[in-house]
C-alpha cells in the first residue's frame, strides 16, 4: 500500500531554545534562510507524500502562515520587479498543509492520536521536527517507505547511539542474530538507562505506522516523564502487527539541541554553492 499521508507533530514549547521560543515557534528557527519545519515538509513531499498534517498548539498558527500565500508581500515584490523573491515566497502556495490543534501537551503519543481522523485506514509516515535529515540519494522517509513496501508492518527509523544517549531515545530490542539494516524487533523501550537498554539502536524521529496504532494510543497510559508515549503504544500494538527497525542511511541532525542546530546550519551552508566558500572562510578564520 502506498504511503500518501505524513503527520508532523509540532506542538512542543521549545524550552531548550528559550528565550527565543518565548515569541516564536521552535519550528520556525531558521536553518539559514528557511525554517526548520520546511526541511521536514519538503522531505515528505520529495518522498511522494501529498497529504500533510501538522499537529500544532493553539499559539503556533504562525507555522501555518509560513506555508500560505502572503499577498501583501507578493504585491510589493511584483511592484519592485523582484521575480527571484516572488518565486521563493510562492514555493508552497499550491501545497495544502492540513492542521489539527493539540490543546494539551501530554506527550508524543497524545500528539499522534490527533491524526486519527486525517489518517483513516491507511499506513502513514510520522516525521518529528527536531530531527532533520540530509539524504545524498533520497529523503530519509523514502528509505522507510521502501522498507515498508516489503514488510507491511510498523517500521522505525533507527541510528546507533552511545551509552550516554540511550536515556534520550526510544531504544529497539531486536530479535538476536539478524543481519541489518532491517531488524525484526521483540521490544521497544522509551528512554532506558544504558544498563538496562536492550541495544544501542535508537528511534530517530521517522516512522511508518499502520493505522492499528490508534486503537492502542486511545487507551495508552502515561509512561516515562508522565507522558503518553508513542513508543509504548507501538510496542503494545505488536500484539496485532510486526515491528521492524531500519538503520537510516541519510545523515541526521538533532536540531532540538544547540550543537545539533549549529552543525545543521554549518553543514547545510557547506552544501550550498552560494555559501560554501564563505562558510569555509569563516571556519578557516576561526580555526586557530
Ligand atoms: C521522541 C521519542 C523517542 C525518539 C525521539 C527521536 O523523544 O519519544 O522515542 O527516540 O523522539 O528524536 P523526544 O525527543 O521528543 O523526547
Amino acid at each position: 500500500m502506498k504511503i500518501k499521508k505524513a503527520v508532523i507533530p509540532a506542538a512542543g514549547f521549545g524550552t531548550r531554545f528559550l528565550p527565543i521560543t518565548k515569541v516564536m515557534s521552535k519550528e520556525l528557527l531558521p536553518i539559514i534562510d528557511r525554517p526548520a519545519i520546511e526541511y521536514v515538509v519538503k522531505e515528505a513531499i520529495d518522498a511522494g507524500i501529498c497529504e500533510i498534517l501538522l499537529i500544532i498548539s493553539p499559539h503556533k498558527k504562525e507555522v501555518l502562515d509560513y506555508f500560505k500565500a502572503n499577498k501583501i508581500l507578493e504585491e510589493f515584490l511584483i511592484e519592485k520587479n523582484n521575480t527571484e523573491g516572488l518565486k521563493l515566497i510562492r514555493e508552497y502556495n499550491d501545497i495544502k498543509i492540513n492542521y489539527v490543534i493539540q490543546y494539551e501537551q501530554l506527550g508524543l503519543g497524545h500528539a499522534v492520536l490527533h491524526a486519527k481522523d486525517f489518517v483513516g485506514e491507511e499506513p502513514f509516515a510520522v516525521l518529528l521536527g527536531d530531527d532533520l535529515f540530509y539524504g545524498e540519494n533520497k529523503p530519509a522517509i523514502k528509505e522507510l517507505i521502501e522498507v515498508f513496501s516489503q514488510y507491511d508492518s510498523h517500521i522505525l527509523g533507527t541510528m546507533t547511539v552511545s551509552d550516554e544517549e540511550t536515556i534520550k531515545y526510544g531504544i529497539a530490542d531486536p530479535i538476536l542474530n539478524q543481519k541489518g539494516p532491517v531488524y525484526e524487533l521483540k521490544g521497544f523501550v522509551e528512554k532506558p538507562k544504558p544498563e538496562v537498554a536492550p541495544s544501542r539502536s535508537a528511534a530517530c524521529g521517522r516512522y511508518i505506522l499502520k493505522p492499528i496504532i490508534f486503537k492502542y494510543l486511545e487507551t495508552q497510559t502515561r509512561g516515562v516523564g508522565g507522558e503518553i508515549q508513542l513508543t509504548d503504544a507501538i510496542l503494545n500494538s505488536t500484539k496485532e502487527t510486526k515491528l521492524y527497525s531500519y538503520d537510516i542511511k541519510a545523515k541526521r541532525y538533532d536540531i532540538g539541541s544547540k550543537d545539533g542546530y549549529l552543525k545543521a546550519i554549518v553543514e547545510f551552508a557547506l552544501r550550498r554553492d552560494d555559501l560554501r566558500d564563505k562558510m569555509l572562510k569563516i571556519i578557516d578564520e576561526n580555526s586557530n
